[in-house]
């Protein structure tokens, strides 16, 4: 039986039950995705994130693309999130989505040479392996995610967080804003947190965001194209650095979003900012989970979902 190419359909024929008479039957198999691809691209992907340190904006990719799930949206794919949808017009020339261009571009060769892995499953994997080479926790991913093709399926744009006032929806703080976007997604306080930390690595750039500054001392030799201003010192590491420096708030050199703020401002979210700051093993535990619940928001499958 065939189990490696994606959308296959197999027919396996058998027969009824014993004594009687014997007629073939077919049965059906939804086949998974293509294994074989999925594997070699993530090799690929691997190999790209080590010679170029891509892996921030990889991972802000995966979170864009994913992010956009509204849980009382409808049915796929009107409801957004990992379909793939980002690298479509509008979608990609939403404001939040400024930058990430540059992040498609780098995935298109993987996708020419792998075409039975979706969009959809290589910018979450592409996502997941850049927190994994970065020493980040291990990802318990699943592929086979169905892609959007039309850009009339596009998400609307807004279903993105701002990194500070004025909130589109009106919320007051940077706090009751995440509440009102993740929540949207279905998730919730802990989670938020747990994600937030993914900020330990990757930097902002006034000219893709508008926040961060031009340069800082940890960016100005890149690597990667330098500039912008990171969260961390060592911003290509996956640790619980930022939870420390938002705590600290010590250094100018590092950026601290107003919803970066909120993790240690609000009092249901700073109990887990305060535990993630003490404890790394706790910070990858929640967020390896919060990062695969996140990865399969709105996503349709095709067949059983597989790992590799
Ligand atoms: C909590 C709400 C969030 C806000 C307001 C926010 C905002 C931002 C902003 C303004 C930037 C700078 C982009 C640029 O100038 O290029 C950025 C970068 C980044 N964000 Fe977030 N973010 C949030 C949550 C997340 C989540 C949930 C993840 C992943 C799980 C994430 C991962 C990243 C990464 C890795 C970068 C660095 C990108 C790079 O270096 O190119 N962010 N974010």
């Amino acid at each position: 039986m065939q189990l490696s190419h994606a959308s296959s359909r197999t027919a396996v024929h058998g027969y009824g039950r014993a004594g009687s008479v014997r007629k073939p039957r077919t049965v059906v198999v939804r086949a998974a995705a293509n294994v074989e691809q999925l594997r070699s691209a993530k090799k690929d992907i691997e190999d790209l994130i080590r010679s170029t340190s891509c892996n921030p904006i990889l991972i802000r990719l995966g979170w864009h693309d994913a992010g956009t799930f509204d849980k009382d949206g409808g049915a796929w794919p009107k409801a957004g999130g990992a379909t793939g949808s980002i690298r479509l017009k509008p979608e990609i020339g939403h404001g939040a989505n400024a930058g990430l261009q540059a992040a498609i571009d780098l995935m298109e060769p993987i996708k020419a040479k792998y075409p039975a892995v979706s969009y959809a499953d290589l910018y979450q994997m592409a996502s997941a392996v850049a927190v994994e080479v970065a020493g980040g926790p291990k990802l318990a991913m699943r592929y086979g995610r169905k892609d959007v093709n039309d850009p009339k399926d596009c998400a609307k744009e807004g279903n993105l967080p701002s990194a500070g006032h004025p909130f589109p929806e009106g919320s007051v703080s940077p706090a009751q804003h995440l509440r009102h976007i993740f929540g949207r997604m279905g998730l919730n306080d802990k989670e938020i947190v747990a994600l937030s930390g993914a900020h330990t690595l990757g930097r902002a750039r006034p000219e893709r965001s508008g926040w961060g500054k031009e340069e800082t001392k940890y960016t100005k030799d890149g690597p990667g194209k330098p500039g912008g201003q990171s969260w961390t010192a060592d911003w290509l590491v996956f640790n619980n650095a930022y939870f420390k420096d938002v705590k600290k708030k010590s250094d100018d050199e590092l950026l601290v979003l107003p919803t970066d703020a909120a993790v240690f401002d609000d009092d249901a979210f700073r109990p887990f900012a305060e535990k993630y700051a003490e404890d790394e093993a706790a910070f990858f535990a929640d967020y390896a989970l919060a990062h695969v619940k996140l990865s399969e928001l709105g996503a349709a499958w095709d067949g059983e979902p597989v790992s590799v």
